[in-house]
């Protein structure tokens, strides 16, 4: 099992997103990710899905303590009793009594961090995470938040893929030892036929979908993308028999010019510039 170890945690690199996945479909996607060796699954309270989630967790026959479940908090219940009424609804869902990994989704710049912050670190001290972290943070957010936190963060969930640079925010999450959890590795289907990722895909016996993976485990970042479709469950866990060279990764790094961010909501903060 290839992980990320960051403060104690052990996530694994490669997860399964389950954001758009509904009913059946998220229980069946789930099964069988776990039944081809996903040990990782990525829901959120927003989702709607945390209820599959479990059920196709449960369905898998693989035991509970072999896969690693993150769940998040929006930015609208990051208050204290909010904050609790919402995770205590995700583990109902979820049917479980704690989550491994739990984020604050997006921030709330009408909540102090000493708030939030505090409110994520009391779940943990409660027993409901073993972990907790957050998403969507930038650089300047990381150290407010480091600056309150009685519990460490161990990750940032943040989008990330060839077409956006990102270097800022990584290097803030590291410099706290925070490992960095990429959403929209495949970006949200834009990879396919990009005709460089495509071009070093063939070189690898590849897909272009493979390539941005790869790129982004080797840079030592974990990636949760998200599909249903089995065959491509499996192309998505099946990057760790090869290497992109140094030129191949510069050739990729080079594409982080297209400045392309995918998620952009109206809540989203004032994102880090290149
Ligand atoms: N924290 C946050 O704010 C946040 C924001 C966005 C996402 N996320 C998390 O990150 C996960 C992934 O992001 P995402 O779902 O937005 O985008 P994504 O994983 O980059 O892209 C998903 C799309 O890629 C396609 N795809 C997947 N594997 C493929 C393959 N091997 N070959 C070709 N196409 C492939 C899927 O189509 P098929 O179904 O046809 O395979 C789907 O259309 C989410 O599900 C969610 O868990 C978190």
């Amino acid at each position: 099992m290839h992980v990320v170890e960051a403060h104690g945690a052990r996530i694994p690199t490669i997860g399964l997103g389950t954001m758009t996945l509904k009913d059946d479909v998220c229980v069946q996607a789930v099964k069988t990710a776990l039944a081809i060796g996903y040990r990782h699954l990525d829901t959120a309270a927003f989702y709607g899905n945390e209820k599959e989630n479990g059920e196709g967790l449960r369905a898998s026959g693989i035991r509970r303590e072999e896969v690693f479940i993150t769940t998040k908090v929006r930015e609208n219940n990051l208050t204290p009793d909010n904050f609790q009424r919402s995770l205590d609804q995700s583990l109902l869902n979820l049917g479980l009594p704690s989550v491994d990994l739990l984020l604050i989704h997006w921030n709330n710049p009408e909540i102090p961090f000493a708030v939030s912050v505090g409110a994520l670190c009391k779940a943990k001290k409660d027993g409901k995470a073993k972990h907790v972290g957050v998403a969507n943070f930038t650089t300047t957010m990381l150290d407010e938040a480091w600056k309150v936190t009685t519990e460490p963060l161990v990750c940032n969930q943040i989008e990330m893929h060839p077409f956006i640079n990102q270097d800022k925010v990584l290097a803030t999450s590291r410099k706290h030892g925070m490992a960095v959890v990429a959403y929209c590795p495949i970006a949200r289907g834009k990879v396919p036929g990009a005709e460089v990722l495509e071009r070093i895909g063939k070189t690898h016996d590849k897909s272009s979908a493979q390539v941005s993976l790869r790129y982004l485990v080797q840079m030592g970042v974990v990636a949760i993308p998200r599909t249903a479709t089995p065959e491509h469950l499996k192309q998505n866990l099946d990057v760790f028999d090869f290497a992109l060279s140094a030129d191949e990764m510069a050739d990729l790094k080079k594409l982080n010019a297209t400045n392309m961010r995918v998620v952009n909501p109206p809540h989203a903060p004032k994102w880090d510039t290149p």
